[in-house]
């Protein structure tokens, strides 16, 4: 019997919900918000379509009952605000801190053995304070950034090769933000072979600032931030960890000195099974790339002294 706990019933909480739910990925899955109603209608409208998705999962949508989330297997923390146009992930951190901090020390009192999935932006910083916060063990406390930000690279990639979205491989680590992401062109690839043999150098720059700006492009045209692609790519990290399926996502994890890091939690490339983050995973980075992360772990640096400033930790 598999567990989930989505906490916030919004555009992306419910869509990862949905993914969870039409294949299958829990057994049961419990979607929470403040917002009375919200979540109990969300999760009749997932109920409703269930005879044709063919979704099996128990489906609980409930406002504020954290009893009703007990003894979940994992927890994916969406709640909070979403950016506006011309905002950036950073700007939403005095809101969410403190809706981070409670929902999260809620759900842990209900599910004490959960891995944390955390979403909300300025998610890095997010999933600082998750842990921080509630002094679990690093590998329960996973950071969603970088299976989203690789997604969005694959679909540049595939666009710029003409290449199917299947066979095209990358990856994007860092911090999860506009400035602080990097993609690894150099280890792009299409079918194995380097995607440098498919896309010119100028194009794979373009793929890499269009991905960088992936989110933002999406908010300037939506009016809010995207849900599709985060739901689905969070749903992503669940799965690998319900089925422990062993899968290497780049996430947002805590580092002890990998990649020249410490006491920060930023995107790496990691294994994700039953016990969360089960490994670290080291890949050599050109130059360019290593001065890249190095001043992507300082800018996220930055925003967590906001959590120390302002007496959030
Ligand atoms: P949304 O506004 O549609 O949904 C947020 C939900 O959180 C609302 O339904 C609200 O009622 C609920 N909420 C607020 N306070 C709560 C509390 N104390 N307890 C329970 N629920 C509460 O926003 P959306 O678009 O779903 O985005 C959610 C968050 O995810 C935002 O911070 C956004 O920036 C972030 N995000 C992160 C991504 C990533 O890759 N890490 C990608 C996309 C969005
Ligand atoms: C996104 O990347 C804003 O984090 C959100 O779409």
């Amino acid at each position: 019997m598999s567990k989930v706990t989505v906490i916030g019933a919004g555009m992306v909480g419910a869509t990862c919900a949905n993914v969870l739910a039409a294949r299958n990925i829990a057994d049961e899955i419990v979607l929470i918000d403040i917002k009375e109603g919200l979540s109990e209608g969300k999760m009749l409208d997932m109920y409703q379509a269930a005879a044709t998705t063919d979704s099996k999962s128990k489906l609980v949508g409930c406002t504020n009952d954290y009893k009703k989330t007990a003894n979940s297997d994992v927890v994916v923390v969406t709640s909070g605000i979403p950016r506006k146009p011309g905002m950036t992930r950073e700007e939403l951190i005095g809101t969410n801190a403190n809706i981070v901090k409670s929902v999260v020390s809620q759900a842990l009192a209900h599910s004490p053995r959960a891995i944390f999935v955390i979403v909300s932006n300025p998610m890095d910083t997010m999933a600082y304070l998750t842990l921080k916060s509630t002094g679990l063990p690093k590998n329960r406390v996973i950071g969603m950034g970088g299976a989203l930000d690789s997604s969005r690279f694959r679909c540049y990639l595939a666009k710029a090769a003409g290449a199917n979205i299947h066979d095209v491989d990358g990856m994007v680590i860092g911090g999860h933000g506009d400035t602080t992401m990097i993609p690894l062109v150099s280890k792009a690839t299409v079918k194995g072979v380097p995607a440098s043999q498919f896309i010119s150098k100028k194009k794979l720059e373009q793929v890499a600032a269009d991905t960088m700006v992936g989110g933002a492009t999406l908010t300037g045209l939506l009016g809010t931030s995207a849900w599709y692609a985060p739901g689905a790519a969070a749903a992503s990290v669940v799965e690998s960890v319900l089925g422990d399926q062993k899968r290497v996502i780049p996430c947002s994890c805590y580092l002890e000195g990998e990649y020249g890091q410490e006491d920060i939690m930023i995107g790496v490339p990691a294994v994700i099974g039953r016990k969360g983050i089960e490994k670290i995973v080291k890949i050599d980075l050109t130059a360019d790339e290593t001065e890249k992360f190095a001043a992507s772990a300082a800018a996220v640096r930055k925003v967590n002294r906001i959590l120390v400033d302002t007496k959030a930790i």
